[in-house]
């Protein structure tokens, strides 16, 4: 049994089976978003819905999409609206979401609130979303973005400081050498910062008012991280 597992199942009140239906994992630039989103995937077997990621693979692949999105990304702003929008309607007809799905990182505009708000209205027989937004200190999110490194085969995340690899710089499973995402500099740090404070924070507040959010706390130790916010979606699908 994984420890997320196992720090799950040893909090009876959280051990029932849920039906996770759509998940919205909200917070700040390196608050965890990814690494709990990885978690919650091996304990429910619904999909992780990156659009960070997913633009990174376009831009990777050099597609149209890529193209106009990589300076973007490079400076810390955020791709627009109709790019991101089209890239997760895509994403979600994909028979893999049925039960459900965590989005990590969308919406992050209130336009992208309100698209997918509109989307999920048109289907009924989907549960309605809940939100969770993690937070930690500013200092905190500086030290995890300086830190992190990827696995550029598994997409595993590291940090130098509170995650090592076994062996400095390689990944623990594939053996590849780990990356560091260009924009994890702490010059465009603060500009995505800047973007979250202007047009993600109000996202959070729009689903504080709808009913269905709550906030965890996301200092700790990942599987603790990931036991509150089971805590906290059986408690909003009640
Ligand atoms: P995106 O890739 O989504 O970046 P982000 O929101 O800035 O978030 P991060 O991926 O940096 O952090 P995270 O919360 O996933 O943290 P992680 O788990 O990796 O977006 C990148 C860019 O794409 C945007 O700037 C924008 O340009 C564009 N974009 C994406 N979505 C968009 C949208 N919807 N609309 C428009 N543009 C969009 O953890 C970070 C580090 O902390 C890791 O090293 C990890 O090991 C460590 N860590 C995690 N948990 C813990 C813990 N409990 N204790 C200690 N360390 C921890
Ligand atoms: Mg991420």
């Amino acid at each position: 049994m994984s420890s997320t597992a196992a720090a799950v199942e040893s909090d009876p009140d959280t051990a029932a089976k849920i039906i996770p239906g759509p998940i919205l994992l909200l917070g700040a630039p390196g608050v965890g978003k990814g690494t709990q989103a990885k978690e919650l995937v091996k304990l429910w077997g619904i999909p992780q819905i990156s659009t960070g990621d997913l633009l990174r693979a376009n831009v990777a692949q050099g597609t149209a999409l890529g193209n106009a999105a990589k300076d973007i990304m490079q400076h810390g702003n955020l791709v627009p609206d109709s790019l991101v929008n089209e890239m997760v309607a895509v994403r979600l007809q994909q028979p893999d979401t049925s039960i459900g799905y965590i989005l990590d990182g969308f919406p992050r505009t209130l336009p992208q609130a309100s698209w997918l708000d509109d989307r999920l209205g048109t289907h009924p027989e989907v549960l309605p979303v809940v939100a969770v937004s993690l937070h930690v200190d500013y200092n905190q999110l500086l030290r995890r973005i300086t830190g992190r490194r990827n696995c550029p085969v598994c997409q595993r995340i590291y940090n130098i400081y509170s995650n090592p690899p076994l062996k400095a710089g390689f990944c623990d499973v594939e053996g590849a050498a780990l990356a560091q995402r260009s924009d994890d500099t702490e010059e465009v740090f603060a500009e995505r910062i800047r973007a979250y404070d202007a047009q993600t924070a109000p996202v959070v507040e729009h689903y504080r008012e709808q009913g269905r959010f709550a906030e965890v706390d996301g200092d700790g130790q990942i599987a603790a991280i990931a036991a509150r916010i089971v805590a906290a979606v059986r408690q909003l699908r009640k």
